[in-house]
Order: structure tokens, then C-alpha cells, then sequence
């Protein structure tokens, strides 16, 4: 099937790719020349797992191609609507004017019977109202959000845990979820549970995904605190959990909280739009959720203050990790540099290591020092810092080495990531999150 995937960053150069892989013939379309450049030459512009292979396979059957000219999305069956959303600048609401843009861009070449399906996380009711633009085209609109994560972003296009697809009722609404049950005929034959719904039950399955997750992590943060002040362990709280099998094991993981481009902002978009819709009472819990996360921040730059007995200024300490999760080079925030520049601004000598996002991160603050070696980071450092549990550091870096170039043995494990035992055995002073 022929498609276009108008945006291409995270969310559609990934989508672009996933979708040619399945043998559909895609043009991505980004009004970012450089990006483009990039994903044409084949190399994603990002750090993301298997996309690069994705992208040079996709090059190779001619499948592929990426420009900047929305009318190059012309005579497309299916065009996926993947531009962002971000925070406005000055209050928790989602930013549309990218999504507006380009759908003004795209309706005057639309055919009748195109089907435009929507993957941004919108407030609920964007969809109806694009609906009507799309409509008076002869085209209609779908809404098929996305769930991927930053790392897993291949798998989880191609392989999700479900796919959702919302229309209006009618002929046309049924025919566009025939059309996207085409695109995804091979996730679906694979026993994919696939759900068609409306437009608005659709926008509101991924706001309502992504608030129940902000609320597990922070529900695990939550009882870290508990813990805490109880001198419990919230690694074994977690755990023990976890065999819940009406809770699960995932998304308790303990630490520094959530960050990165789309939980913290679509949790604060999700709760503006509630209240717009007259509904605060219901996402109050929200807010809390969006408290407790910050408060871990502020209590891993505790733990390191206290493991220096309040002495910081001028110590050196070593951070390891500054992108929001392992698998990443996104520094968006990130609350692993967040505990950084923190530090700094209590006045320690703060070098920062992370396999992936030092650049990114030396661009966004640059105040703070960096080295993409981790030894050198460590060296002579006075506390070390794990913020994102890379297997860097968490598996590949032992106690004994770790304590043979730093000046003082005092580790704070952001990420609850590290054996604690093991480091305390090599004579650390080893200071977890909720951790006794
Ligand atoms: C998230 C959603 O998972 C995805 O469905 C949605 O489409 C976009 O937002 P992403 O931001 O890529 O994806 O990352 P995710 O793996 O969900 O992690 C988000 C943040 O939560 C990270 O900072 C991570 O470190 C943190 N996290 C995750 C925890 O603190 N504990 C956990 O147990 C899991």
C-alpha cells in the first residue's frame, strides 16, 4: 500500500521505517531538511535500536524515501499524521500547532477516499475537530495512536501490544478501519488484538495509557518514601508486588522518577484537558502523581549531600547517566540531569558520563562538565551518582575498579539498579532510594 508519514522524528521516522519493512511503499515527509538528509542517506538522526537497519533495508528496495514537499505525500492511501506535541511554553496544555499545520498542508492534496490517520498524542476532541477539515475533502480521518517507548521504538511499532483505531461511525469510518487493518495485516494475522472505536474513546486510550503509568512508577516512588521513613526496602517491596499477578512487575521500578519527551508533558496535557472538559475532580490524583515524581529529584540530591556529611561545594562527583532511560540519547527531561544541574548548583564539580547523550546533553546545559568515558568520570570523583541504569554501569562496572579510581567509596543509586550488598562488601557506602 502506498503511504506518506508527514513528521518525521521519534515517532514517524520510526513508523516510516516499520512500515516499508512490512513491504507498503512510504515517503516520509518533515519540513526539517537536515533530518531528512539524514533518514535518506539511511542513518536515523537519533539513537535508536535496529532504525539504522530498518532505514538502509528500506533505502535498498527503494521502498523508502524521505523529502520535505508535502505534495510529495500526494496519491497515498493512508496518510499518518506523526508531528509532535509538545508543552506549550507557558501552561501544561498540548501545543497543536504542528498538528494544525500539518494537516492544512496535506488537505489540498487529499483525494476523495484517502484515509488520514492521526499517531500525536492530542488532547481528546482534536480528532473530531480535524475530522470535519478531512471530511469536507472527500477523505476521513482515523485516529491510530502510538505506544512505542524511546529504545524499544522498532519493536514496539511492529510488534505492539494492541493497536487502536478510532473513526466516525458510517460507511466511510468502516472503510477507513478496513484500510488500516490492511497496513497492519501482518501484526494482526500474528494474533495483534486490534480495536476499532470511536474517535474519542481512541485519543483518550493513549492519554489514559500513559497516565496509568506515570501513576505506577509513581505509586512504586510513593511507597519509596513510605519505606524510607519505615527503614523497609522498596526493591523487595517492589518485588514481592510484582507476583501480584493483578498488579504485575512492570513500571515499579523505583529511583529518580519519569522524564523524557512524553510522560511528564502528557500527563500535564491529560490533566489540562480534564479540566477544560470540567472534569479537575478526576485528574487531581494526577498532580500528585507529577509531585511525587519531582520530589524524587530533590531526594537523591539529599541522599548525595548527606553521604558528604553537607560538604558539596568544590567535592567532585561523578554522574553516570544523563539520558532519561537507558537505550536513549533523549535528554529531554531527563531526571537524570536534573540531579545534576542540581548539584552544580550547590556548587560541586559535577562531571557527567553517558554512552549515548553527551552531546545532547552538553548542548541543553552546558554549565555542567562531560566525558564520554566513565573511567574518567569516576577518577578522583568524592561520590558517584547512578541516574540512568545503563548496563554501563550497572552490570559492566564492578565495585572494586569503580573504588580504585575514585577518592571517596560513597555511591547513590538514583536507579536502585546496583547489588547493594556487593558494593558494600568492596567497602562503599552504598545509599539506595527507599533502600535501608
Ligand atoms: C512512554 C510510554 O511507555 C509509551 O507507551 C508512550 O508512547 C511514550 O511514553 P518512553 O517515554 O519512551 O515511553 O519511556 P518509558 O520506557 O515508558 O519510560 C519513561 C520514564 O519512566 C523513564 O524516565 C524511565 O526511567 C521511567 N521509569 C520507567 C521508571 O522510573 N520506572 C519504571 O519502572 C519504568
Amino acid at each position: 500500500m502506498r503511504m506518506s508519514v508527514i513528521g518525521c522524528g521519534y515517532l514517524g521516522a520510526v513508523h516510516a521505517a516499520a512500515m516499508a519493512s512490512l513491504g507498503h511503499e512510504v515517503i516520509g515527509v518533515d519540513v526539517d531538511e537536515g533530518r531528512v538528509a539524514a533518514l535518506s542517506r539511511g542513518q536515523a538522526p537519533f539513537f535508536e535500536p535496529q532504525l539504522d537497519d530498518l532505514l538502509a533495508s528500506g533505502r535498498a528496495t527503494g521502498r523508502l524515501r524521505f523529502g520535505t514537499r508535502i505534495e510529495d505525500a500526494a496519491g497515498a492511501t493512508v496518510h499518518f499524521l506523526a508531528v509532535g506535541t509538545p508543552q506549550q511554553p507557558h501552561g501544561p496544555a498540548a501545543d497543536l500547532r504542528f498538528v494544525d499545520a500539518a494537516v492544512d498542508a496535506l488537505l489540498p492534496h487529499l483525494r476523495p477516499g484517502d484515509v488520514v490517520a492521526g499517531k500525536s498524542t492530542v488532547p481528546v476532541g482534536t480528532a473530531a475537530r480535524l475530522a470535519g477539515l478531512v471530511h469536507d475533502r472527500g477523505a476521513t480521518l482515523a485516529w491510530n495512536p502510538e505506544f512505542l517507548r524511546e529504545g524499544w521504538a522498532v519493536h514496539d511499532t511492529l510488534t505492539p501490544d494492541r493497536i487502536v483505531v478510532g473513526t466516525d461511525s458510517g460507511a466511510a469510518g468502516e472503510r477507513a478501519v478496513a484500510v488500516l487493518r490492511d497496513v497492519y495485516r501482518a501484526a494482526i494475522e500474528a494474533g495483534i488484538p486490534f480495536l476499532a472505536t470511536d474517535l474519542a474513546t481512541a485519543e483518550l486510550v493513549k492519554g489514559a495509557a500513559n497516565a496509568f503509568l506515570a501513576t505506577k512508577i509513581s505509586f512504586i516512588n510513593a511507597m519509596a518514601e513510605i519505606a524510607e521513613a519505615a527503614d523497609a526496602d522498596i526493591a523487595l517491596l517492589a518485588e514481592a508486588l510484582g507476583h501480584d499477578t493483578r498488579i504485575g512487575p512492570r513500571y515499579l521500578g523505583s529511583g529518580i522518577g519519569f522524564g523524557g519527551g512524553c510522560l511528564p508533558k502528557d500527563i500535564r496535557a491529560f490533566a489540562a484537558r480534564a479540566e477544560e472538559l470540567g472534569r479537575r475532580e478526576a485528574v487531581g490524583f494526577l498532580h500528585e502523581v507529577d509531585a511525587i515524581n519531582l520530589r524524587r529529584r530533590d531526594r537523591a540530591v539529599q541522599l548525595v549531600v548527606d553521604a558528604l556529611a553537607g560538604r558539596v561545594f568544590g567535592r567532585r562527583i561523578a554522574v553516570l547517566g544523563a539520558a532519561f532511560k537507558p537505550f536513549s540519547d533523549d535528554v529531554r527531561d531527563s531526571p537524570a540531569l536534573d540531579v545534576a544541574v542540581r548539584l552544580r548548583g550547590l556548587g560541586a564539580d559535577v562531571v557527567v558520563t553517558d554512552p549515548a547523550a553527551i552531546d545532547n546533553a552538553r548542548a541543553l546545559h552546558p554549565q555542567l562538565g562531560y566525558t564520554s568515558d566513565r573511567d574518567e568520570a569516576l577518577r578522583g570523583a568524592d561520590a558517584v551518582v547512578v541516574v540512568t541504569e545503563w548496563d554501563e554501569y550497572r552490570r559492566a562496572l564492578s565495585p572494586a575498579h569503580a573504588g580504585s579510581l575514585v577518592r571517596g567509596r560513597v555511591v547513590v543509586d538514583g536507579r536502585n539498579c546496583l547489588d547493594a550488598a556487593a558494593w558494600r562488601a568492596a567497602g562503599w557506602t552504598y545509599r539506595g532510594m527507599g533502600r535501608r
